[in-house]
């Protein structure tokens, strides 16, 4: 198997890999990097600040499935297409999370009363590039799993 290995913001290894699966066939973690027309979707997060949207997947539920679910209870919006781009496995202090990374192109944000545990949709033109240092930006896009899956999805001619 080939995979990048490197620190995160909190001083866990983590290993990436493009390929189909490699660190599990029913990972319990999603992660969703959304485009809607010309511009980046995210959400923010009271507490860790603005990331991708993403979270656990639910009994009886795949991860595909956790993957739309999630982006439309934190932005209210639509995923159009969902592509399978990687997985990332974390070994942190309280265990090990592994997470499938997916491109989710957008069709629709429909605003919503509630968003679960954050504050709704934020979008925006370009992700900043000094996102490290940025304390408006959570943890989870301060490592290098967000900058090499933008590098994918180009690769790929997502978008
Ligand atoms: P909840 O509060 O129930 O959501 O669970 P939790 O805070 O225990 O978080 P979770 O199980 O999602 O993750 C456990 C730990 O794994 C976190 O504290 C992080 O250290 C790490 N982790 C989770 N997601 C990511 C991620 O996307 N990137 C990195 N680098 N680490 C992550």
């Amino acid at each position: 198997m080939s995979y990048l290995s490197f620190i995160d913001f909190y001083k866990n290894e983590v290993k990436l890999s493009f390929e189909d699966h490699p660190f599990s066939k029913t990972p319990k973690h999603v992660w969703v990097i959304c485009r809607f027309r010309n511009q980046w979707l995210l959400t923010e997060h009271p507490r860790r600040g603005i990331e991708f949207p993403g979270g656990k997947v639910e009994k009886g539920e795949t991860a595909d499935e956790a993957a739309v679910r999630e982006v439309h209870e934190e932005t209210g919006a639509h995923v159009k297409h969902l592509s399978y781009i990687g997985q990332y496995k974390v070994e942190g202090k309280g265990g090990t999370i592994i997470k499938n990374i997916y491109y989710a192109e957008i069709k629709e944000i429909i605003p919503r009363e509630s968003y679960f545990e954050t504050k709704g949709p934020v979008l925006m033109d370009d992700l900043p590039a000094n996102l490290k240092d940025n304390n408006r930006y959570s943890f989870m896009m301060k490592d290098n799993v967000l900058r090499e899956s933008i590098r994918k999805i180009k690769q790929t001619n997502l978008f």
